[in-house]
């Protein structure tokens, strides 16, 4: 059978049948053999990651039979896979193949925005062929809402909330910092924390607020850059000392929470100043 079948390509390129007349026949395997490889153009040709969350560009090759696929980066021709081998000393790129599949994909990881830009996907044909895929890295920042410092009243609620932007994918936490620590819910009753994956946003809520709630809180969200604001609850003696976020007006009162203010980043500096002794 597979002798006769040889016999008749051979008799079919005597003849000299057009290309066109071979691909109106129904594929064989046998026929596949000695098709060309081209590239399967439903793959995403544009890829959007975040500094550090890993990327993928997946080449799909039909018909590749023996031949090699590689991986290059255009900026510079650096060949950075063939076959399933690095080919680069980067050992970030990386060629990803399940033995009979037609994926040939380009996993970085750890991308940082100089990786953006384009690869090219290559088949050693003669001549060869490419792909070229574009990839952008881009650098994930949060945001909380408001002011870089906010001035609370004793017994009112802390309400931040925190978007993370510039990001493709939702991330896969957010925490929050006070100072340099977690925020426990266990050491104080009245807190919550609300995430939403799909709006990339999360809201620490602190109800009823005490001075001991003052300090640096932080949003930090996984692959993006953290946002922070400095929250100052001030206590009831000083009632017109303003609401969130509006800038204070001056008042005797504000004099009173200034000297507060003075006075604690005295200790902070002073405090600063021992941990960079030791
Ligand atoms: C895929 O895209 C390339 C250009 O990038 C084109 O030359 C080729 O014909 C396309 N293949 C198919 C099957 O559409
Ligand atoms: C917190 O603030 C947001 C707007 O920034 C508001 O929609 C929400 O209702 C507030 N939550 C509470 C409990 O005050
Ligand atoms: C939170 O605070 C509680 C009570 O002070 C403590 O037992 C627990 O270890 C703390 N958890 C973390 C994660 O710091
Ligand atoms: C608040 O904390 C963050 C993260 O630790 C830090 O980068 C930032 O400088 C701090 N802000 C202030 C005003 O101390």
């Amino acid at each position: 059978m597979y002798f006769k079948l040889i016999l008749i390509w051979l008799i079919h390129d005597i003849i000299g049948l057009s290309e066109s007349g071979l691909e109106q026949k129904s594929t064989t395997h046998w026929e596949q053999q000695f098709a060309q490889p081209y590239f399967d153009n439903t793959t995403r040709r544009e890829v959007t990651s975040t500094v550090g969350q890993t990327a993928h560009l997946q080449c799909r090759v039909r018909n590749l039979g023996d031949r090699a696929v590689s991986w290059i980066r255009k900026r510079d021709l650096h060949i950075l896979t063939v076959g399933i081998l690095t080919y680069t000393n980067d050992q970030r790129f990386q060629s990803l193949h399940t033995d009979g599949s037609d994926e040939w994909t380009l996993k970085i990881t750890s991308p940082q925005t100089r990786d953006s830009g384009i690869y090219e996907c290559q088949v050693s044909t003669e001549p060869k062929i490419c792909q070229g895929f574009k990839l952008n890295v881009v650098v994930s920042k949060a945001k909380i809402i408001g002011n870089a410092e906010l001035f609370i009243r004793s017994g009112s609620d802390i309400n931040l909330t925190c978007i993370v932007l510039q990001t493709p994918d939702p991330p896969s936490f957010i925490y929050w910092y006070r100072g340099g620590n977690v925020i426990n819910y266990s050491q104080r009753g009245g807190i919550s924390v609300v995430t939403e994956k799909q709006t990339r946003t999360s809201r620490l809520l602190i109800s009823r607020a005490s001075s001991q709630d003052s300090g640096n809180y932080t949003c930090s969200p996984s692959s993006s850059d953290a946002a922070s604001v400095v929250v100052h609850v001030l206590q009831r003696e000083q009632p017109a000392a303003m609401q969130h976020g509006s800038n204070p007006s001056p008042s005797i009162s504000l004099t009173a929470a200034a000297t507060k203010w003075t006075i604690n980043h005295i200790f902070l500096l002073l405090f600063q100043y021992i941990m960079y002794k030791r």
